[in-house]
């Protein structure tokens, strides 16, 4: 079966007018979450996350463009297609003198009927269920985020949207909301992350969007961003020979070194031509492989060349 697509946005804008200045916080974004992806919206601060998360959930109006969420215009069918969505924001709400458990009673109220098995089910699913008779007023932040995430999932929702949900945790706190996003996504929900830290995206994240002032600088699957590097990765038996032989090569766009190896980046068509170079100065090949560069090299990378462009432009 064909995976859908859960949001696809086009052009999708958002400005806002301060008395001092206009501010585009969301520039032209199309993205494209596909059904049962674990998508990272990957970010620094101010670069339009929020925003970007406020539209999706219909709290924000956009400047331009427009969002489909399961396939379907936001405009006309925004109730029913919030109905299949959760998010958990900064600041979610909850009552600090209620347990965890009657927090999770009263929202459900709210909703229609209190399902019992399901306020278990979600309490189990956050790793709660011990501490759930205790008021939310004693819980750690982990702990307090992860009640949030608990009440998102009460209307067992297809698409969960969190944003950034590990900000000021601890490390073992994080990996606890690592851990559950991953549990989610094993359910077959779509989760919508939004995260600046580039590993977390790289940890729990299938798909990603690379987000730099509002603008979208990359985005696919990690799998593909992490690999798209035409870094090369060679072991010789005289690594200062072969940087010397291949130093003057146009074409070669960086050559490094460290105690162990050569590192050459150029056009991946290139790399066999690099051998034979290096073969015909006499220099021996023992290794040579693709080196992996992280995502975390690609989105430094992007970030900078943004901001090249955009002082060249
Ligand atoms: N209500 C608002 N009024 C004016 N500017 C805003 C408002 N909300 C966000 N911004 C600005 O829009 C940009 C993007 O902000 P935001 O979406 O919160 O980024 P992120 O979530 O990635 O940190 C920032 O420059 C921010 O200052
Ligand atoms: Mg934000």
């Amino acid at each position: 079966m064909e995976r859908g697509t859960v949001i696809r946005t086009c052009g999708l804008t958002k400005h806002f007018n301060t008395a001092r200045r206009k501010i585009l916080a969301v520039d032209n974004l199309n993205i494209e979450v596909p059904q049962g992806s674990i998508y990272g919206f990957l970010g620094p601060n101010g670069s339009g996350k929020t925003t970007t998360i406020g539209m999706l959930l219909g709290l924000i109006r956009p400047s331009a463009g427009s969002i489909e969420l399961f396939g379907q215009d936001m405009g006309r069918e925004s109730p029913k297609l919030l109905e299949r969505t959760s998010s958990v924001l900064e600041n979610s709400p909850m009552y600090p003198y209620l347990s965890g458990r009657d927090n999770l009673e009263v929202f459900a109220r709210m909703r229609g009927a209190v399902d019992h098995s399901k306020i278990d089910e979600v309490l189990d699913i956050v790793g709660l269920a011990k501490r759930a008779g205790s008021p939310s007023r004693t819980y750690s932040l982990g702990m307090r985020q992860r009640l949030s995430i608990a009440l998102a999932l009460l209307s067992d929702p297809e698409l969960v949207i969190l944003d950034e949900p590990t900000n000021g945790l601890d490390p073992s706190g994080i990996i606890d909301i690592r851990d559950i996003i991953r549990q989610l996504g094993e359910q077959g929900k779509t989760i919508f992350l939004s995260s600046h830290l580039l590993h977390e995206v790289e940890q729990v994240c299938d798909y990603v969007a690379v987000l730099n002032r509002g603008r979208v600088i990359a985005q696919g699957p990690v799998e593909e961003l992490l690999h798209r590097g035409d870094r090369l990765e060679m072991k010789v038996n005289d690594i200062n020979a072969a940087s010397l032989a291949l130093k003057d090569v146009s074409w070669i766009s960086t050559i490094e070194t460290d105690d162990e190896y050569l590192y050459i980046t150029a056009d991946e068509a290139k790399h066999p031509d690099i051998n034979e170079m290096l073969v015909r100065s006499g220099i021996k090949v023992f290794e040579m492989k693709k080196s992996s560069n992280s995502l975390e090299d690609f989105f430094l990378g992007a970030i900078e060349e943004e901001h090249q462009e955009a002082g060249n432009a």
